[in-house]
């Protein structure tokens, strides 16, 4: 209905999408879907026929209440004195007419799954209903969010309607609480709660654990749900009974339903049903590109000045674009008090941390720091956006007088423009649910944290950008950075859906029917996107074992979950037990201290190896910029083309020339040059750096500018993130990065080879070579045929004998790219996991040292892969 016109067409959110049936499961369920299919029955209808399905929902309730009860949690009656006006608002919500189905099936079932739409009153309700119900008597109740600011947001919202003070309703954010020994009802981060687990797998300080928005379905929920699906029983068996109770804004929960693995017995789902207004959906004809900033301007222009009084709300991906289009908008339509419009745009917090980064002023347009899962639209990292440049028209369905978008006029209604994302301080948060000045409109400029999470009143026109910042993972390094892509069609529709609670809306989604026909129908779980091995170090690092056999709602490859954990034994991270507490049981390996400090960096395990040495030596800076230029391709032209015919090909051979030559002095002698291609690329990023990383400095050295501003980017990135997990790091980019020394030149090879351990290759000696081709073969674990140094490395005439490399790649002959020498006496020491060691050695005897205790001897050691004899070693 939607989809193939172009034109103004209504589109009922609260029954347009995800009419799937939850699949009935045991007799609770039946009941309640019985309820709420005759709910759904009455939409439409006249005002008699709801009040019959009133009336008979409250004689199932009775009836259900009156069963007997197969749990023995007691019903303990807590008051709460509410104000009288919150006590009506609380009334309006459709969450309260279903209290009763739910409390009698979260005291009759271990594990209850609510479905209902945003805005229902699940996040603010339900904890006071449990509350109510005596489940913070003795325990707390526990409420877990994906987004810090929602965690915030609702406590104290909680508070507020149960006129109780925050030391009874708290939250507890990453680095930031106010939890009381009084707390009662605790909201936080589902990273929180997994952090508590760790210390207290039973979770004894709780009676009950609400996971919030689990249809975001955020990796660290999807973890949290597999923990307590074995926590709950455990309790039961103990006779302390924990509830759990999964709240989506979904029905897609089938995950969690349908999962034997997860659940034995299927848990009844609840639906609440929610009184949604008929949203009228208009499509742009043309999709703007990059522009689709101005464009959401003119369109929140046109709607202030021609249509009649309502909010509007308004998505856009990130802080910067959010400040951006409030300052635009508040210096077009000045709102009652100038002093306000002037905080609104740049808080002193801003100001501040851009100032501390200590950071050049980069175009990270699409990126942000990694971190925290709700730090997408933290955008620290972004750049200002000046939103005055030309405003491109755009020709759209809207009924609305074009002029309209950009005139001006001093008699206008003011705008009340606030902005909203996810770190913004709870205070002004607040602000959001407060009605506007009178006689002014309210306009919210938000992420997609108004998406679900957050329900904001009196909105009446919703602007879509129809874009969202999403998290993507780089293939080689793991480094993952946020990037602006279209929604999903079920994201989109919960935006509009946001248009028609209180009364018929409008959404104007500023993209084509065309477009919106491509996006996917919902997004994928987290965990489907995420890199494995970086995940399964993650869980080990929270004390989680047995990653294979661990119960995911969508669960990883166990192929590719056993490789990792083999790759992470390899590099130390994680490491066999000595003694198994059961034989009969496979042991699986735990982390290691290693281990530990690698889970902290947020790339993929060889490069977090690299990133952990590089912190202990004080190299930081260094392993940051070689990750960010291994991560990127191609960072020179192509050194060979084709044979000499024209002009132009003669130019491009001359520039090769260049090029070689400036390897070569890049290179260096010495430790400089055995780190071979890795130094030559840190000078490279270095010296870009130095010169401003302008095209002419790229073209002029043979650099591919397209892939020095993308290092540019990730090694800000990169730095940012390490700051923000360590803060101890203190790392900066350094626009003057001085080269290595030949010391830390050679800590840096060891680096390398600590983390490429499996990637080396020994050169084949001259006389066990026949074939003339085969000249100046390596032999390499990585596969049967010799493998040969590329002739672009500056160390193709060096040929160390023992050598590591980023990749190869076949091109005629199997290259080896980005190479680098390592001593062969290293390889036992740096990569033990690959070698196997003999019996102490006789000739040289073992020594006592009386300070660290230990007795060292002599052992030889055997690459084991390749059965080649390496150095004898000291070892314990
Ligand atoms: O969780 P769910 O999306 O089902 O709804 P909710 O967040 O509990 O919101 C229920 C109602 O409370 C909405 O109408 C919100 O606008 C309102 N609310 C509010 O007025 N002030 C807050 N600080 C939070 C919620
Ligand atoms: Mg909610």
């Amino acid at each position: 209905e939607v989809e193939n016109s172009e034109e103004t067409n209504t589109q009922d959110t609260s029954t347009g999408m995800e009419r799937e049936q939850v699949k009935k499961t045991d007799s609770d369920t039946v009941k309640s879907d019985e309820k709420t299919a005759g709910q759904c029955d009455t939409e439409g209808k006249g005002n008699d026929e709801a009040t019959d399905t009133q009336r008979e929902k409250n004689q199932k309730a009775e009836s259900i209440g009156k069963r007997e009860r197969k749990d023995s949690t007691p019903a303990v009656y807590v008051p709460v004195e509410r104000r009288p006006e919150i006590q009506e608002s609380r009334l309006q919500l459709p969450i309260l007419a279903e209290e009763q189905v739910l409390m009698e099936a979260i005291r009759e079932n271990p594990v209850v799954v609510v479905c209902g739409e945003t805005g229902s009153g699940k996040t603010t309700q339900i904890p006071q209903f449990l509350y109510e119900a005596g489940y913070g008597k003795d325990a707390m109740i526990g409420i877990t969010e994906p987004r810090r600011v929602a965690a915030v947001s609702m406590s104290h919202r909680v508070a507020h309607e149960m006129n109780l003070s925050q030391r009874t309703v708290s939250y507890q954010i990453r680095y930031e609480g106010n939890v009381t020994p009084e707390t009662k009802v605790k909201f936080m981060t589902d990273g929180v709660l997994l952090k508590e687990m760790q210390k207290d797998l039973l979770l004894s300080k709780y009676s009950v654990l609400v996971i919030d928005e689990a249809h975001e379905r955020s990796v660290y929920t999807d973890i949290l749900i597999g923990l307590l699906s074995r926590v709950v029983p455990l309790r039961t068996k103990k006779g302390n009974p924990l509830k759990l109770v999964i709240m989506s804004a979904t029905l897609r929960v089938e995950d969690f339903t349908q999962n034997q693995r997860l659940f034995k017995i299927p848990p009844p789902v609840i639906k609440v049903d929610t009184r949604q207004f008929p949203v009228t959906v208009h499509f742009n004809k043309r999709t703007p590109g990059g522009e689709y900033l101005q464009e959401t301007y003119r369109k929140v222009c046109k709607i202030h000045r021609m249509l009649p009084a309502g909010g509007i709300l308004v998505f856009l991906t990130g802080q910067a674009e959010v400040h951006a289009l409030c300052r635009k908008l508040q210096r077009t339509f000045p709102s009652a008090s100038g002093a306000q419009v002037k905080n609104t745009t740049e808080t002193k917090e801003t100001k501040k941390t851009k100032k501390d980064q200590k950071l050049p002023q980069i175009n990270l347009d699409n990126y942000t720091i990694e971190g925290d899962a709700d730090q997408a639209d933290d955008g620290i990292l972004e750049e200002d956006i000046d939103l005055d440049a030309h405003i491109v028209g755009v020709d759209d369905e809207d009924d609305m007088d074009d002029s309209a978008a950009t005139a001006t006029s001093d008699s206008e209604l003011p705008m009340h423009v606030l902005p909203l994302y996810s770190l913004l301080p709870p205070d002004r948060q607040q602000r959001v649910f407060l009605p506007p000045p009178e006689g002014s409109r309210l306009v919210v400029i938000a992420t997609n944290v108004a998406e679900t999470s957050l329900t904001i009143p009196h909105i009446k026109y919703v602007v879509d950008t129809g874009k969202v910042k999403k998290r993507f993972y780089d293939k080689v390094t793991g480094a993952s950075a946020f990037q602006v892509t279209w929604v999903s069609k079920a994201s989109a529709d919960q935006r509009a859906g946001r248009a028609g609670r209180t009364e018929p809306g409008h959404c104007y989604r500023l993209y084509s029917s065309a477009v919106f026909s491509d996006f996917q129908t919902f997004s994928p779980p987290e965990i489907a996107r995420r890199p494995v091995e970086d995940l399964v170090l993650q869980m080990k690092d929270m004390s989680i074992d047995k990653v294979v056999n661990f119960p995911f709602p969508t669960p990883p490859d166990v192929e590719a979950v056993k490789a990792a954990e083999q790759l992470l034994v390899q590099l130390g991270a994680l490491q066999h037990t000595a003694k198994p507490k059961n034989p009969k049981v496979t042991p699986s390996p735990v982390v290691t201290p290693l281990g530990r400090a690698m889970a902290r960096f947020p790339v993929s395990p060889r490069f977090s190896k690299m990133l952990a040495l590089g912190e202990q030596h004080g190299l930081l800076p260094y392993v940051i910029s070689i990750v960010a230029a291994l991560t990127v391709q191609e960072v020179f032209l192509p050194s060979s083309g084709p044979a000499v015919q024209t002009e132009e090909q003669q130019e491009l051979k001359d520039a090769q020339r260049r090029v070689a030559q400036l390897k070569k002095t890049w290179a260096g002698q010495g430790q400089s040059l055995l780190l071979g291609d890795i130094m030559v690329l840190l000078r490279a990023v270095g010296a870009c750096e130095f010169a401003g990383c302008t095209k002419t400095f790229c073209e002029e050295n043979g650099l591919r500018y397209k892939a020095m501003t993308e290092i540019r980017s990730l090694r800000a990135l990169l730095t940012n993130a390490i700051n923000t997990v360590c803060p101890g790091a203190k790392v900066y980019v350094d626009p003057n990065m001085r080269p290595p020394t030949e010391l830390q030149a050679k800590l840096l090879r060891q680096i390398m080879l600590s983390g490429l351990g499996d990637r080396i290759a020994r050169r084949v000696p001259a006389e066990q070579i026949s074939d003339k081709a085969h000249r100046f073969a390596y032999q390499s674990t990585s596969m049967e045929e010799y493998v040969f140094i590329h002739p672009s490395s500056v160390l193709l005439k060096i040929r160390p004998e023992y050598v590591i490399f980023h990749e190869i790649i076949e091109t005629g002959k199997p290259y080896m790219h980005c190479v680098a020498a390592v001593e062969p006496e290293w390889v036992p020491l740096l990569v033990p996991n690959l070698c196997t060691f003999s019996e102490p050695v006789q000739d040289t005897p073992p020594t006592y040292d009386k300070d660290t205790g230990r007795v060292r001897c002599h052992r030889t050691s055997t690459f084991s892969k390749l059965g080649w004899q390496m150095p004898s070693v000291e070892c314990d």
